[in-house]
């Protein structure tokens, strides 16, 4: 019997069930990782993806790491290191391992080990769920009856436990009866908006939209949107946002327009330990993403390519952060820490 089931993963207690998000929406298949090596893989080959169901997934890689090494610290420091290896933007990776260890380190001697840091693991998972909730509600209220929000990469159920971060606002705006369309960019190279984003929301029965990235500033010109949300992966102590490669263009259109642009994030993805976007680490992926346009090669292996896979949108830029403890505010320098005190 499964303790957790959602679009995005399944926890059976002896292991990790994830739906495959490199064939969605063609193809609807799922990797059973039962141990936390298939876990670290399914990470690092974007089998999951999207910042806090990559910090959930580690959280349940290091319980499978437990079940194999039980109180062996050096071990578990092994198991932290080789999860944590695979990606480097996504703070929330590194939270959740963070947490992980400190609960190991409290209660490695107890007998009752492995259902206890199996408690925290899915702690985790269901504090996310109730997070995104509360950003829903949060973010709802900035939204309009009748708006059309145009969103990049996917911050949806699938790149969360469930509900999602700047889908969570779009489904809360829905739930506090407001009409609301989508506009979603395709997010090249790895076309995460027109794979996941367009197929989660169609299928919630939302009026979406697909368009290639090149198309969002025509497509505010023409007074098409009334707000921009996005997801984030770090979220840096000065309000600065790394998030997919991309976002930080459609945040100076955005500007351009006059279009308020939303960040919404849970706090596990704030990381008041790195001062500005200038220190959060930018992952960079293979040049085959670019130099191919899904199977079909684009481009001679002789071209150069260059493929940062995010990027990170200045403060200045973004009109509010929504968290699941509200709004934020600049100045964001102030505004984040209160946060963290409340
Ligand atoms: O490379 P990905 O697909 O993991 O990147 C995902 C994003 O950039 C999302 O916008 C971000 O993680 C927020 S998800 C709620």
């Amino acid at each position: 019997m499964s303790k957790l089931k959602t679009m995005s993963m399944e926890w059976t207690g002896d292991s990790l069930i994830l739906v495959d998000q490199r064939y969605l929406p063609l193809e609807e298949t799922y990797i059973s990782c039962k141990n936390y090596k298939e876990v670290a893989t399914a990470i690092k080959d974007m089998v999951v993806r999207g910042a806090p169901a990559i910090g959930a997934s580690a959280a349940f890689g290091y319980v499978l790491g437990v079940k194999e090494f039980l109180n062996d610290f050096n071990k578990m420091k092994e198991v932290k290191k080789t999860l944590a290896d695979t990606r480097p933007t996504a703070v929330n990776l590194f939270w959740a391992l963070d947490r992980m260890e400190r609960k190991f380190l409290e209660i490695k001697d107890d007998k009752n080990l492995i259902d206890l840091i199996e408690k925290e693991a899915l702690k985790i998972a269901y504090e996310d769920i109730e997070a995104n909730r509360a950003m829903g509600k949060f973010g709802g209220e900035l939204l309009n009856d009748g708006d059309t929000v145009l969103t990049h990469c996917n911050a949806g159920a699938l790149a969360t436990v469930d509900y999602g971060t700047a889908l969570g606002v779009i489904r809360g705006a829905r739930e506090l009866g407001k009409d609301i369309k989508v506009y979603a960019d395709e997010t090249r190279p790895y076309l995460q908006g027109a794979r996941l984003t367009v197929w989660e929301l169609y299928k919630d029965g939302f009026d979406v939209t697909l368009i290639s990235d090149n198309m969002a500033g025509w497509v505010m010109k023409q007074g098409k949107i009334n707000a921009v949300i996005v997801g984030a992966d770090r979220i840096a102590s000065n309000g600065d946002v790394a998030n997919k490669i991309g976002t930080y263009s459609v945040a100076v259109l955005a500007k351009k327009h006059g279009i308020p642009f939303y960040v919404a994030a849970p706090l596990s993805t704030i990381d008041l330990n790195t001062p500005t976007g200038n220190e959060i680490p930018i992952e960079e992926r293979s040049h085959k993403e670019v130099r191919f346009c899904h199977k079909s090669k684009m481009v001679p292996e002789e071209i150069k390519v260059y493929n940062p896979a995010f990027d990170v949108t200045p403060n200045e830029l973004i009109t509010a952060i929504i968290t699941e403890k509200g709004v934020v505010k600049p100045p964001y320098s102030e505004n984040l820490k209160k946060l963290f005190e409340k």
